[in-house]
This record gives structure tokens, sequence and C-alpha cells, in this order.
């Protein structure tokens, strides 16, 4: 799952971030969240950092502020972040595509460690290495709360950078070589975006169940990406006729199906 885990890397946030995701299994913190107890609810309180949209619009209204994150609720964990999954869709809610209620933190996948329990929560305690994807929205910060239903553990073997990168767009991979069309050995499948944190899952996984993988990318980096992420073959869209190009390598035959995270651009011409 390389691929994916370079998606903290390759996306555009990556400077915004960088000073709150990290990657790495190490289980040093480099956070500084600052604890405090309020008289008035005698809830403690953490102080931490995190990225927090006050407009909608392009990167510069990621503002890098102070927030407070309560204690966990009945049914609850409070989670520290210790690498967080970047997706196209926190795009969508930056620019306002996706309406959320202003303002907001963006972020839909994290891994972390547990650092506190709320009531009732008896199958997760403190110091469990945890993952999530979906909502509740709100991963770009240090430490954030979530029903403790929504947090899966993380195995031994994977490391936090990998379990934030690959929930989201490893659910969404499943679901379209799986579920919505079931690729088997044999077929061969088009991959538009083939380098894209969802592309890449999509070219793994699909040769590992045996299908030839054609993937569509804008740049011959990307390319050289795609093809170490299992495409057989690349198509540099910019420049080649990928529809002309998919009748040469299947000898007129097409594929069996079209994965494409691009939509307007690639759906009118096939
Ligand atoms: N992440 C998920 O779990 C998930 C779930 C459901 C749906 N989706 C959808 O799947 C698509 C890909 O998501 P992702 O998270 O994998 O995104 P991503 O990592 O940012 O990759 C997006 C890819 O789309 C291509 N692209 C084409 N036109 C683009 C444009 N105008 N701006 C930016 N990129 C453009 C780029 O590849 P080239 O440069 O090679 O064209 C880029 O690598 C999105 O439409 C997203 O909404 C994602």
């Amino acid at each position: 799952m390389s691929g994916a885990s370079m998606l903290l890397l390759r996306s555009s946030f990556f400077d915004r971030l960088s000073s709150i995701s990290f990657s790495g299994s190490s289980a040093a913190s480099p956070f500084t969240a600052r604890r405090s107890f309020s008289l008035a609810t005698r809830a403690v309180m953490v102080t931490c950092k995190a990225i927090r949209i006050h407009e909608v619009g392009g990167p510069e209204v990621l503002k890098y502020e102070d927030i407070e994150v309560s204690e966990p609720s009945e049914g609850e964990v409070r989670v520290k972040n210790m690498a967080i999954g970047l997706n196209f869709i926190d795009v969508y809610f930056r620019k306002g595509v996706y309406k959320a209620e202003l303002p907001f933190i963006p972020g839909s996948e994290a891994a972390g460690v547990v650092t506190a329990v709320g009531p009732g929560v008896t199958d997760r305690k403190i110091g469990d290495r945890v993952a999530y994807a979906g909502k509740p929205m709100g991963s770009y910060t240090e430490e954030q709360i979530l029903p403790a239903v929504s947090v899966v553990p993380i195995p031994p073997s994977v490391d936090f950078a990998t379990a934030a990168s690959i929930m989201l767009k490893g659910m969404t991979a499943q679901f379209l070589l799986r579920r919505c069309f079931k690729v088997q050995p044999g077929h061969t499948i088009l991959v538009h975006a083939a380098a894209g944190g969802v592309g890449s899952l999509l070219c793994q996984w699909g040769r590992a169940l045996g299908a030839t993988v054609i993937g569509t990318v804008s740049t011959e980096e990307k390319a050289a990406q795609a093809i170490q992420d299992g495409c057989h073959h690349t198509i540099l869209y910019k420049s080649e006729d990928f529809v002309q190009r998919v009748k040469e390598i299947t000898d007129g035959k097409g594929v069996q199906v079209v994965y494409d995270s691009v939509g307007k651009d690639t759906f009118q011409v096939i």
C-alpha cells in the first residue's frame, strides 16, 4: 500500500499540515497539548493545535489555531492523532462545494492513540492504537473526540501513516473492486487518475486480483508512480487519445470496467 501512504507527502496540503502530521510508528509524540481544568464544568479540557476553516475558499483559508477539546462523553473516546489522511473531499469542503457549518475542522481520516475513554466504553482503552474514516469530519487536529464505535484497532505491523492513509481510500477501493464490480483474474480494467490516492490503491489491488491494469495520468512522473503501483500500461491523457490507446492495448476488445476519478472531462469521450 505504498502509494496510498505517500498521499500525505504528495498532497498540496502537506506544507500546511507538516507541523501536525508525521510518518512512522514511534510512540513518542511531537505534540504539545496542554491540559486545563474547568471549575465550571469540572471537565478536563485539552488545548491543542488544529487547522480550522472560518470561510470557504482557497488553501489560504486553512488557519492553524489553538482549539479546546473536551473529555469524551458517553460512548466516545479522545484520540491524539499521529498521522492524518488527506482526500479530495477535503478540498470540496474547503471550497464550499460540499456544505459544512462554519467554522469547521476539515479531514475525514486519521490514526492515533486513545488518550481518554468516556463512560460506557468497554472495548477501547487509553493507549490503544486506532484509526477511523468518514464521520465525524474534523481530523486536521492534534486531538479529537470520536464515537468509540467509529475507531478500529491498528495491527502492530501497520504504522500510523499507512493506517491514516488507507482507511477511507481503502474502503473506497474495496467497494469499487469487490462490490460495485467484482474484478476477476483475466479482466482488463481502466483506472483514470491512476496515481491519485484512490487510483494508486485500485492499481495495486487490481493487479493483485489478476487483472490487467491500464491507468491514465497527466505526467511522466505520475506514469512512473502508476507503474510502480502495478499498472501494466499507462496513458498520458494530455498528449494521447486514451480511447484509441485502450483499443490498441486491448486489440479492440475494450475493458470490463472503468474507474473514473475525474468525471466530466473523461466521461463524455467514452
Ligand atoms: N478518497 C476517497 O476515499 C474517495 C472516496 C469517494 C470518492 N472519491 C473521489 O475520487 C476522486 C479521487 O480522490 P482522491 O482522494 O484519490 O484524490 P487525489 O489523491 O487528490 O487524486 C486526484 C487525481 O485526480 C486527477 N485530477 C484530474 N483532474 C483534476 C483536477 N482538476 N484537480 C485535481 N486532480 C485532478 C489527478 O491526477 P492526474 O494529474 O493524473 O490527472 C489527481 O492525482 C475524487 O473525485 C474524490 O472525490 C474519493
